[in-house]
C-alpha cells in the first residue's frame, strides 16, 4: 500500500507541477501576446523601438509580431540571447543605426521566417559565419554602410559564399569600403536579382560578380572604375535583362576605353549612360562619355606626360650641374683670383716685352740690331 500511495503522490505531484507549468506558460503567452516592450510602440503586428537609446534588444516581443524596428539606438552587440522567444511570424527585422559592433552566432535562430534583414548604418567589426540559420528564407539583406572597414567583411562574404542564402534576391552592400570583390563572391546566390555596390571604392569588376544567372540590377555608381575590360562587356552583353548603373566613376578617356565607348553608345543596358563623364585626361574632364568621339581618345597623353617629366628631370640635372659649377668657382675663388692675377701679370710682362720690342722695332736706328738679335 505504501509504495502505491507514494507513487500516487508522485503522480499527483507531477500532475500538479505540470498544471502549474501550463498555467505559467499560458500566462507568459498571454502576457507576451498583449504586452508591448518598454519604450516601444506596438500597432497591429508591428513593433517600433526607435531612437530610445536602448543598449540591448528588448527581451520580449508579442509572439504574433511580423515587423520589428529597433533602429537608432546604442546596441553594441547582438547574440543568441537577443531573441530568446521564437517569433514564427516575424518577416522583417530592421536594426539600422545602432552602432552594432558584433553579430554573434545563431542570433537569428528563433526567427525562422525572416524575409528582410536590415543591418545598415552600423559599425560591425565581428560577424559570425553562423549568424544566419542554415535553413532560412531571407530575401533582402541590407548591409549598406554596415562595416567598420573592409577587413571586417571577410566573415560576411563567406556567409554569402556558403550556399545557405538560397532565397536571397536583393543584396545591398553599398557604402562599404570593399575595394575588390573576391572571385565568386555572389556565385552561390542562385536567386539574386539585385545587387547594390554603390560607393564601395570598387576598382574592377571581376567575373564572379557576373556569374549570378538571374541578375537584373547591378548598381556600380560612385566607385573607382576607370574602364570596363572587354571580357566584362562581353559578359554584360550575354545578360540582356541586366540593367546597369555606372555614373560617378572616374572614367579615363584614352585609347583603352575605345571598346567600352563603342559598347556604351550601342547598349541599352546602362540606365544612366547620359551621366557618365571622363575624369581624365585634363582636356576631356567632365565631358560626357557619350559625346566623346573615338578620334579624341589618345594614348599620347601618357607619352606627353612621360616627355614632360623627362624634360623636368633634365632641367633639374642641368640646374644642379650649374649650381655645382658655381660652388666650385666660389670655393676656388682665391685660387682663381691668383690665377687671374698671374695671367694678368703674364700678359703685362708679355705686353711690356712686346711694347718694348715694338719700340725697338719702330726705331729705325735699332732695326738692324733687333733683326740681328732675333736671329
Ligand atoms: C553607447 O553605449 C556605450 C557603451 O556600450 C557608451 O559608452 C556610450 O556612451 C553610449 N552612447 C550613447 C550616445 O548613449
Ligand atoms: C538599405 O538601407 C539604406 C539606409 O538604411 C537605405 O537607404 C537603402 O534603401 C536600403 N536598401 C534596400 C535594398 O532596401
Ligand atoms: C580595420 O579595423 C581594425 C579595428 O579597428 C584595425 O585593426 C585594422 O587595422 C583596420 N584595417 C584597415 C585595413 O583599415
Ligand atoms: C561612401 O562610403 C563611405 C564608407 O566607405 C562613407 O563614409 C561615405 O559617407 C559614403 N558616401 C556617401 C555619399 O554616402
Ligand atoms: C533593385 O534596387 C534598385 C535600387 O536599389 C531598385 O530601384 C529596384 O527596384 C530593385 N529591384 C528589385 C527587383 O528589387
Ligand atoms: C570570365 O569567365 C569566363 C567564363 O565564365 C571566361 O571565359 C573568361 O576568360 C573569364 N575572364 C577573365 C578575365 O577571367
Ligand atoms: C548594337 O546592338 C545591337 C543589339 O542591341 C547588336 O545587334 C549590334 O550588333 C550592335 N552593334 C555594334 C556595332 O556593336
Ligand atoms: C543623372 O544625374 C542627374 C544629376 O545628378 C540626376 O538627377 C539624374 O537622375 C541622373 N540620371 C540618371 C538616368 O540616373
Amino acid at each position: 500500500m505504501r509504495p502505491l500511495s507514494t507513487s500516487r503522490g508522485c503522480k499527483r505531484g507531477g500532475a500538479y507541477k505540470s498544471g502549474m507549468m501550463h498555467l505559467l506558460v499560458l500566462l507568459a503567452l498571454t502576457l507576451s501576446c498583449h504586452c508591448c516592450p518598454d519604450r516601444c510602440l506596438c500597432s497591429s503586428q508591428t513593433v517600433k523601438c526607435q531612437n530610445q537609446d536602448l543598449d540591448a534588444i528588448p527581451s520580449s516581443f508579442p509572439t504574433t509580431t511580423k515587423i520589428i524596428f529597433v533602429t537608432g539606438n546604442n546596441i553594441s552587440y547582438i547574440n543568441k540571447d537577443s531573441f530568446p522567444i521564437r517569433l514564427d511570424m516575424l518577416t522583417d527585422l530592421y536594426l539600422s543605426g545602432n552602432e552594432l559592433e558584433s553579430v554573434g552566432a545563431m542570433v537569428f535562430e528563433n526567427l525562422p521566417n525572416l524575409v528582410r534583414l536590415d543591418l545598415s548604418n552600423n559599425n560591425i567589426q565581428a560577424f559570425s559565419e553562423r549568424a544566419l540559420p542554415v535553413e532560412n528564407t531571407l530575401q533582402v539583406l541590407n548591409l549598406s554602410r554596415s562595416f567598420h572597414n573592409h577587413s571586417c567583411m571577410d566573415a560576411v562574404l563567406s556567409v554569402l559564399q556558403s550556399g545557405n542564402l538560397l532565397m536571397l534576391k536583393v543584396l545591398d552592400l553599398s557604402n562599404n569600403d570593399l575595394v575588390i570583390l573576391p572571385d565568386d563572391a555572389f556565385s552561390s546566390l542562385s536567386n539574386l536579382v539585385n545587387i547594390s555596390l554603390q560607393n564601395s571604392t570598387i576598382i574592377s569588376v571581376l567575373n564572379g560578380t557576373l556569374k549570378v544567372p538571374p541578375l537584373r540590377d547591378l548598381d556600380l555608381r560612385d566607385n573607382s572604375l576607370r574602364v570596363l575590360p572587354t571580357t566584362t562587356l562581353a559578359e554584360f552583353s550575354l545578360k540582356p535583362d541586366l540593367s546597369l548603373w555606372l555614373a560617378g566613376n572616374p572614367w579615363r578617356c584614352d585609347c583603352f576605353i575605345e571598346e567600352m565607348l563603342l559598347w556604351l553608345k550601342n547598349s541599352t543596358q546602362v540606365m544612366d549612360s547620359q551621366n557618365l563623364t571622363c575624369a581624365s585626361p585634363e582636356a576631356l574632364r567632365h565631358q560626357p562619355l557619350l559625346q566623346v568621339e573615338l578620334s579624341q581618345l589618345k594614348c599620347l597623353g601618357e607619352m606627353e606626360g612621360v616627355l614632360e617629366t623627362s624634360y623636368v628631370f633634365l632641367g633639374l640635372v642641368l640646374a644642379l650641374i650649374g649650381v655645382i659649377f658655381l660652388l666650385v668657382l666660389y670655393l676656388n675663388r682665391k685660387g682663381i683670383k691668383r690665377w687671374i692675377y698671374n695671367i694678368r701679370d703674364a700678359c703685362r710682362d708679355h705686353m711690356e716685352g712686346y711694347h718694348y720690342r715694338y719700340e725697338i722695332n719702330s726705331d729705325p736706328r735699332l732695326a738692324n740690331l733687333s733683326i740681328n738679335s732675333d736671329v
